[in-house]
């Protein structure tokens, strides 16, 4: 491992050596393209409301019958065949979601299944749009304490089974999507070097789905009152996640004793170009230094920072030996930050 121009937090935390690293990532979009003009045909909004609003032109949709599993293993076979690792060599999936194929089993176990890991543990993860940083940080600890050789890591969403299409205020939004990364000790880079990660259930109001669940269980009542949609308070979102994702992306530079000038590559949550452009700017990050993917898929939740990472090293906007910063926040409220020696 060459010297580092940062410090490695994990290296006083007695991890000796053992480091985490993603040895590949893939992604996965539905063919669909639901473009602005189309939205305009069914609710109430215009291309000009949503790109000035959100820098959103189009979202995936996926079909009636492709599943976030389905998205979810195509996106891991892709991760898979590029860190030549076979599904055999697994050893534990962990799926970011908060549109599971089912209520249970775990979308993780019919992943499993798919893409034939048979070794592999599996389960699912909530963290809403903050899930496959949620996700990294839970797969490194098991590389890290030497449990596990090979973590496959997937934030994945079918977020257009839960969206009202009738609701502009949301529709307009979302997409569906997954991304995968696989992680596993990598002697010669420092890999994931900290992860910051955060929640306030104060505000779990603020963007939520309540039907469903032991509150509310499925009832015609529920199903007429729309509670099985997804909803949301946007402006009250719009300020928290700002300060959210500025606060977590402070705090794991910090640890790390680096300047976001050192970043190669942030790879924020693509929820909304503004938001984005509001962290940068306080963060003090240059335009170039951040990956927008936005305009073309919207926000795909817990996909969405695994799809744009994935873009980025595919496009070669991130080298092996870069400083490359994640950040997401979303429901629950749930926020995170993560800083990688790619
Ligand atoms: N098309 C046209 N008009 C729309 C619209 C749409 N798709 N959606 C909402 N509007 C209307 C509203 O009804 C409102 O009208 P009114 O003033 O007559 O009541 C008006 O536009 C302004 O709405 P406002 O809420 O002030 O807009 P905004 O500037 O806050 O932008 C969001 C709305 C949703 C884009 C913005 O709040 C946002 O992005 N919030 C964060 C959402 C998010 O990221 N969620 C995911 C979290 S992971």
């Amino acid at each position: 491992m060459k010297t580092a121009k940062f410090k490695n937090p994990r290296a006083s935390h007695g991890f000796q050596g053992r480091t985490c690293s993603i040895a590949a990532v893939g992604s996965c979009v539905p063919e669909r393209r639901l473009t602005n003009a189309d939205l305009e045909k069914s609710v109430d909004t215009s291309d000009e409301w949503i790109v000035t609003r959100t820098g959103i032109r189009e979202r995936r949709i996926a079909g009636p019958q492709e599943y976030t599993s389905d998205l979810a293993a195509k996106a891991a076979a892709t991760a898979l065949q590029r860190a030549g690792v076979t599904a055999d060599q697994i050893d534990l999936i962990i799926v970011a979601t908060i549109t599971p194929d089912m209520g249970f089993p775990a979308t993780a176990c019919l992943v499993q299944q798919k893409i034939g890991a048979k070794r592999a543990a599996a389960f699912d993860l909530e963290a809403a749009c903050s899930g496959f940083i949620y996700a990294l940080e839970v797969g490194q600890q098991f590389i890290m304490s030497c449990t596990y050789n090979t973590v496959l890591v997937i934030g994945a969403e079918k977020l257009s089974s839960i969206v009202n299409w009738q609701d502009r205020n949301t529709c307009v939004l979302f997409g569906d999507g997954a991304g995968a990364a696989v992680l596993q000790h990598r002697p010669s880079a420092h890999g994931l070097l900290t992860v910051c990660m955060g929640a306030d259930g104060g505000k779990a109001s603020l963007i939520s789905m309540p039907g469903g669940g032991s509150l509310h269980p499925a009832s015609m009542q529920t199903v007429v009152s729309g509670m099985h949609f997804l909803r949301m308070e946007g402006k009250e979102v719009f300020k928290s996640a700002v300060t959210a994702m500025c606060t977590a992306a402070e705090e794991a530079l910090r640890r790390c004793e680096i300047d976001v000038s050192q970043i190669k590559c942030i790879i924020p949550h693509q929820a909304n170009r503004r938001i984005i452009d509001a962290v940068a700017d306080r963060l003090g990050a240059k335009p170039e230094q951040v990956f927008l993917n936005l305009e073309k898929y919207g926000n795909t939740s817990a996909a969405s920072v695994a799809i744009a990472l994935d873009e980025a090293v595919q496009l070669g906007r991130i080298q092996r030996g870069d400083l490359v910063l994640l950040m997401a926040f979303g429901a629950g409220l749930t926020w995170g930050a993560a800083v990688i020696e790619w």
